[in-house]
């Protein structure tokens, strides 16, 4: 039977925890190892599904990868394949990190259409469209991507909707076309600018990496380096609601305050109790929290990841709230299982009506997307009674040690295989 996670709720989370890096910034950053011969040195990678899946990835192409604890070494001497496979596309999207890269230093590449999934279509046209501005032929063959170019030319790429794994792939690719590129509609999210910081690291010469206007003045060749990887604002944040879900008292540690700043001000609308110091944030768990709007939307707006979570949190409160999904058509997966243990939610389109109740019980529950079991495992943590979160594969996608994490505080969570 696949892993399930048991859960008895009711227990005020105590004490401290710390996030791991983030796994939004390890997938670019690992990807950026087919950028150069010479080695890559990351001193904390996350030990995750997707992590696992881009290593298996990169091997295929030749990379030889080394993980010694949290940390990580890769080095792609020769790249001796252009292939994505669809295997390993349809299981984790972001292996089209690898496009960017491998049109830029081998002059092609072949990655799979990732198609739709759970949570909605997710095309990659601006992916093709940048690429195609910095001199890449473009052809779609049976499902796959094919991508060729001898040397990529900076161009001035303004894309048509905020992409974050677009503006990385685009940056990646600029990084070694010959010339200076613009985008503009940049990504803003801190992954974005930790891949910059990576990249300038390796010798690259980019600027303006956190607005929505990044300068890349392409060079012939990347080299060694040594980083770390961003903290991951997601975990920060889920584990923040499960100190204030449960009306426990926790200091999450390793955090960038500045990155969850509409994480944290949503939540104090809630009455969450916070305390905010340069590398930590203390929740304490308001008795009831009180009910808020929100609409998801790029960084630094409130981010789409932790739409679920909030979700939970607000399906207690004391009152009606209204969730607005912008980024995803279809990200309300966990409604429905949290209306299975006594919430209620009705959900029209991409707005979601919360009328709070007094507490949720214990149920079985699945989803078949990240935040949305990670969304089911804290209305567990609160919930009276039993639950049990199937599929539990999904979380180990994104979250490290998740249960462990959430045992050391007091939790009341066993995975049973
Ligand atoms: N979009 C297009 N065309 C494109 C690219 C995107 O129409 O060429 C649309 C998407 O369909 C979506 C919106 O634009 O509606 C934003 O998508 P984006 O490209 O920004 O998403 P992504 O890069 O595929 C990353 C994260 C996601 C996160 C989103 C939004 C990684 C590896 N993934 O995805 O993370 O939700 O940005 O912030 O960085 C997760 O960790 O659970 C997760 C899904």
């Amino acid at each position: 039977m696949p892993a399930r996670l048991l859960i008895e709720g009711g227990v005020p989370l105590r004490g401290t925890v710390a996030v791991s890096a983030a796994k939004n910034a390890a997938l670019p950053a690992l990807a950026a190892g087919l950028l150069t011969a010479e080695p890559l040195a990351f001193l904390n990678v996350p030990d995750l599904q997707d992590v696992r899946t881009m290593v298996r990835l990169l091997e295929t192409l030749g990379a030889r990868i080394q993980r010694d604890g949290v940390r990580v070494r890769v080095q792609v001497a020769h790249v001796v394949g252009d292939v994505a496979p669809y295997e390993l596309v349809s299981t984790m999207r972001a292996s089209v990190l690898v496009l960017g890269p491998l049109v830029a230093r081998h002059g092609s590449a072949r990655v799979a259409l990732p198609g739709g999934c759970a949570i909605g279509p997710r095309p990659i046209d601006q992916h093709l469209k940048g690429l195609a501005r910095l001199g890449a032929e473009i052809a779609i063959e049976n499902g796959y991507i094919v991508a060729r170019a001898s040397r990529l030319k900076g161009a001035h790429i303004a894309t048509d909707l905020v992409t974050v794994t677009g503006t990385e792939n685009l940056m990646m690719a600029a990084a070694l076309a010959q010339g200076t590129t613009v985008i503009e509609n940049a990504a803003r999210e801190p992954e974005v600018s930790d891949l910059a910081r990576l990249l300038n690291a390796m010798g690259a010469r980019i600027q303006g990496a956190g607005t929505a206007r990044i300068e890349i003045e392409g060079v012939t060749e990347l080299g060694t380096a040594t980083h770390t990887i961003i903290p991951d604002r997601i975990e920060a944040g889920t584990l923040i609601v499960a100190g204030a879900i449960t009306g426990g008292d926790v200091a999450v540690t390793g955090v960038v305050p500045d990155h969850i700043t509409a994480v944290l001000a949503k939540l104090e609308e809630c009455g969450v109790g916070l305390e905010v110091a340069p590398d930590r944030v203390r929740v304490r768990g308001p008795e009831r929290p009180r009910p808020t709007d929100v609409t998801t939307s790029p960084y630094p707006g409130f981010p789409t990841d932790m739409q679920a979570q909030l979700m939970t949190l607000l399906g207690l409160a004391d009152g009606q709230s209204r969730v607005t999904e912008t980024i995803f058509e279809n990200r309300f997966m966990q409604a429905a299982e949290l209306v299975r243990m006594g919430a209620r939610i009705e959900t029209e389109g991409s707005t979601a009506i919360i009328r709070g109740v007094p507490f949720y019980q214990g149920a079985p529950v699945m989803a078949s997307d990240l935040r949305a079991s990670a969304a089911l495992v804290l209305a567990g943590l609160a919930a009276r009674g039993a639950t049990e979160v199937s599929r539990v594969y999904h979380l180990d996608r994104g979250y490290e040690r998740l249960e462990a994490k959430l045992r050391s505080l007091g939790a009341h969570i066993e995975r049973r295989t």
